[in-house]
């Protein structure tokens, strides 16, 4: 029986394994961590992370062909194949801070395989790494190796959250990249046949290590790009009286474009684009490519920039000063079906409004008063560390009250923002809240889910992004 270790059992470690468990009952599949909440989580009904379908998929095979534990180094001692799916968090501090790759974990990691294996193995990297970390994390275990023979792969991770499971059960590619020698194509060849278990072959790309580490960069900026390039739009749309969404529909009509990823809004958050980002435009300054990485380097400031228009509008909008003024946000999480709420934007926003002395009334169904805490006061990027060694925060932000309802949230309350577009806020009885709202009532639309027209008959002004701006709007001072 094939025994697969994998090291981290986050957003990526977990859902990946689980479903290889559950297409492969013939291979044994091990998740181990070193935080002992995530493990214990893990092992119980109460999942560390919130995934549609993850449950289902974790209780078929859980105890049969997958286990979490966190005795990690008898199991990757056992494992022919060991995935590393650890944390890769921007730099803050030293060289590259701001935007290189703190490979602390990903290295300790490697150190620890070194010590503790005794055979020979595949080491797969499943954490998004700068181009070469395969090299450098080669040269740790052959170094270290006492004879023993190590065959690196990478393994980027193209699953997406809230689809993760429908992505990993259908991707549409799975990408291995390898060394081109005899020993490096049969590993490649060997994880192949893990994934061939119900991937068509055809989806199966193999490459050498550094195109397949590049490539996972390039699919990430790529994407954030649209968003960035569609969100630029949503300020011209406003300024000129185009309608974004008309806009966005007649250019993904173009074949050559496609439909998706062409949604305006508040700004794209999660764990992956921005670091990933950064990382590439770290990896252009160090080759010399100033251009380049100043090409890339604006679809994040576009994404800064769309949040702090955000946050203008609301503030210039309700006269401007939200000083004392109750505001309800709805939905925290970087987007819908995810409780997760890594670099979201919700987290800039509500900064933001604070900033101005706003009193802030916060609903997620997925995520809880303590994270939303944490966010609030916590340091850029410290999010991205494993649980444990994340800094708790010792004084919550008192202007800030988590409730656990929609209309709790905008009871009494100025303006209303929607930052996650959670579909149960499309069918919210706005008549009932705009009643029990201070009036005027604001409607700030981050998502553009509400009905705008429906809004405004009943009462509401509306602001929705990129869309023709409400009468009341036009007359305010302009953007960012
Ligand atoms: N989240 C996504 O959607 C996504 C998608 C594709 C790729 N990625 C990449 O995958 C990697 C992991 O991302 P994630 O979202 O799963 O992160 P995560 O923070 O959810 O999980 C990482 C886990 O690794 C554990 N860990 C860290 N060092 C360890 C060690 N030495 N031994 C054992 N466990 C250790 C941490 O405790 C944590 O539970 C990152 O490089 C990320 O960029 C993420």
């Amino acid at each position: 029986m094939v025994k697969i270790c994998c090291i981290g059992a986050g957003y990526v470690g977990g859902p990946t394994m689980a479903v290889i468990a559950l297409k492969c009952p013939s291979v044994e599949v091990v998740v181990v961590d070193i935080s002992v909440p995530r493990i214990t989580a893990w092992n119980s009904d109460q999942l560390p992370i919130y995934e549609p379908g993850l449950e289902d998929v974790v209780k078929q095979c859980r105890g049969r062909n997958l286990f979490f534990s966190t005795d990690v180094e008898q199991h990757v001692f056992e494992a022919d194949i060991i995935f590393v799916s650890v944390n890769t968090p921007t730099k803050t501090r030293g060289l590259g801070a701001g935007k290189a790759a703190d490979l602390t974990y990903w290295e300790s990691a490697a150190r620890m395989i070194a010590d503790v294996v005794k055979s020979d193995k595949i080491v797969v990297e499943k954490s998004t790494v700068p181009v070469k970390t395969a090299e450098a994390i080669e040269k740790i275990l052959t170094h270290n190796s006492k004879g023993i023979n190590f065959q690196i792969l990478s393994n980027p991770e193209f699953l997406a959250e809230g689809t993760a499971i429908q992505d990993l059960l259908k991707p549409d590619r799975v990408l291995i990249g390898g060394r081109e020698t005899p020993e490096g194509q049969k590993a490649i060849q060997v994880l192949k046949d893990v994934y061939a278990q119900w991937v068509p072959e055809d989806r199966i790309i193999t490459t050498n290590l550094w195109s397949a580490e590049l490539s996972k960069l390039a699919a990430n900026a790529f994407l954030a790009q649209r968003i960035s390039s569609v969100n630029a739009m949503s300020a011209l749309c406003e300024a000129t009286g185009a309608d974004v969404s008309q806009v966005s529909h007649a250019v993904g009509k173009d074949t050559r474009i496609g439909p998706k990823f062409l949604n305006a809004s508040v700004g794209f958050g999660g764990s992956c684009f921005q670091k990933d980002i950064l990382n590439l435009v770290y990896i252009c300054e160090c080759n010399g490519l100033t251009e380049v990485a100043n090409y890339w380097k604006q679809v994040i400031d576009i994404n800064d920039y769309q949040k702090n228009r955000f946050v203008n509008r609301v503030v210039s909008s309700m006269f401007n000063t939200v000083s004392g003024k109750k505001i309800a946000i709805l939905g925290f999480a970087f987007k819908k079906d995810t409780g997760d709420t890594r670099e979201t934007p919700a987290i800039d926003v509500c900064k933001g409004l604070l900033g101005d002395k706003a009193r802030l009334s916060i609903y997620d169904p997925q995520v809880s008063e303590d994270q939303i805490q944490r966010d609030l006061t916590m340091k850029k990027f410290d999010w991205d560390h494993p649980l444990h060694l994340q800094p708790t925060s010792p004084t919550s932000v008192k202007q800030v009250s988590v409730v656990w309802d929609a209309y709790e949230a905008t009871k009494d309350a100025h303006g209303v923002c929607i930052l996650t577009e959670w579909d149960e806020f499309k069918t919210l009885d706005y008549q009932r809240i705009y009643n029990n709202m201070q009036k005027p009532a604001f409607v700030f639309d981050g998502r553009n889910i509400v009905n705008v027209d429906k809004l405004r008959e009943i009462g509401f002004i509306v602001y929705s992004i990129g869309k023709p701006l409400d009468p009341w709007l036009k007359d305010m001072p302009a953007v960012a």
